[in-house]
């Protein structure tokens, strides 16, 4: 007999991976002959979502973003409606390769929490899987090069592939839960939610090679960008997921960390230390370190909002947008590639000397 009627995947993807991760289960579904369905979340109205068919297994597959699901996923599990269903987590995060060992990313508390959600909505969870896929994160880190994320994407392939056959057979699978010592990591991904997300929102720019085409705003996944004085602007609704860097043709998109830097040097030294003097003279000395770390908090992303505004429209001169862009590590070759995943049905012979 059947374990389920119908595989229903709903997921969110940046780059690919997450997308990449979904096809493949769904893939195995249709080799075994089940009912199976794909929603992309970003394309999903998640006011008003449709209850899903009561017999059919439910997976959710998202990226890790700051040690939890990025906001739109954490939110449509929020907004999803109640029901019985058995649900599948899985994320894709920060793989990298040492040798021919997998570094594994973090999850933090993206399974722990979405978990807990679903649990209290009426479903009952089947099993979870963290897949380890290349690390799209080239604002912090320089992007891997081509034989990693073709090792890390074939060797993905098969072990997704083995998880899904066996789930849909209707085994439980929970091995994942030996990293729950990620829970401490629950700290940083409160921080990263209610500040480093708009944060990294602002860290994004086009550069004079911006032809104005627009690709990059109809690209976003949650529209985050926006035009002012004719040149593409990022919002805080950006979800840092990395997909606009990846599809601008030119190549204009940069990470700027040379303004990013400067801001936070003139906030910790100049502004903060200006901030408690005049606090401290006019209104009353703030003791309270809850407090204290709120207020910096708000007046750090206001005066963001302020100094990015700012920057883009001084970027108009080329004095400015050359040091900008000359400070920004994404405009160097060292730093790599855009990152995009390869296509979910790439096949490679994936062995010591293909990596050469
Ligand atoms: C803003 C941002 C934050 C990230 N945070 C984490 C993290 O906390 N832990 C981790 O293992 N990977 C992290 N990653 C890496 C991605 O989760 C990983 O590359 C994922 O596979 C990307 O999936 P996608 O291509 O479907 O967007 C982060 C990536 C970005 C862009
Ligand atoms: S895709 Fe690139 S060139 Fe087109 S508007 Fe966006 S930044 Fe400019
Ligand atoms: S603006 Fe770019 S990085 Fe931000 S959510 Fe949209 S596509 Fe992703």
């Amino acid at each position: 007999m059947e374990a389920y009627r119908k595989v229903i995947v709903y997921y969110f993807s940046g780059t690919g991976n997450s997308r990449n991760v979904a096809s493949w289960v769904k893939q195995v579904a249709h080799e075994m002959d089940l009912e199976s369905q794909l929603f992309n979340i970003a394309q999903i109205d998640r006011h008003s979502i449709e209850p899903p068919d009561p017999e059919s297994l439910l997976v959710f597959v998202s990226p890790v973003h700051g040690f939890n699901y990025p906001p739109i996923m954490l939110h449509f599990i929020m907004r999803f409606p109640n029901g019985k269903n058995k649900v599948v987590l899985m994320n894709t995060r920060a793989g990298m390769l040492i040798g021919k060992f997998i570094t594994p990313g973090l999850t933090g508390i993206a399974f722990f929490l979405s978990a807990s959600i679903l649990f209290l909505k009426g479903f009952s969870l089947k099993a979870i899987l963290p897949v380890d896929m290349p690390s799209n994160w080239i604002s912090i880190h320089p992007g891997l090069n081509d034989c990693t994320v073709k090792y890390l994407h074939e060797k993905n392939k098969q072990r997704v592939t083995v998880f899904a056959q066996k789930i849909l057979s209707g085994k439980y699978y929970f091995r994942a839960l030996l990293e729950i010592y990620d829970i401490l990591l629950a700290p940083i991904a409160l921080g990263y939610y209610f500040i480093g997300r708009f944060f990294f929102a602002k860290s994004f720019y086009a550069s004079r090679n911006c032809n104005n085409c627009g690709i990059c705003v109809n690209a976003c996944p949650v529209k985050a960008i926006i035009k002012v004085d004719e040149r593409p602007f990022w919002t805080f609704n950006c979800e840092s997921c990395m997909k606009c860097m990846g599809s601008c043709p030119e190549k204009a998109i940069e990470t700027g960390h040379g303004f990013i830097i400067a801001y936070s040097l003139v906030f910790s030294l100049i502004i903060l230390a200006a901030f408690y003097k005049y606090f401290g003279l006019y209104f009353f000395p703030i003791e309270n370190e809850w407090v204290k770390m709120v207020l910096e908090s708000a007046l750090f992303l206001i005066l963001l909002t302020l100094w990015y505004r700012i920057i883009h429209w001084l970027m108009r001169f080329k004095i400015v947008e050359r040091i900008i862009v000359l400070t920004s590590f994404t405009n160097y070759k060292w730093w790599g590639k855009r990152y995009r995943a390869l296509k979910p049905d790439s096949d490679f012979e994936v062995n010591r000397r293909s990596m050469k």
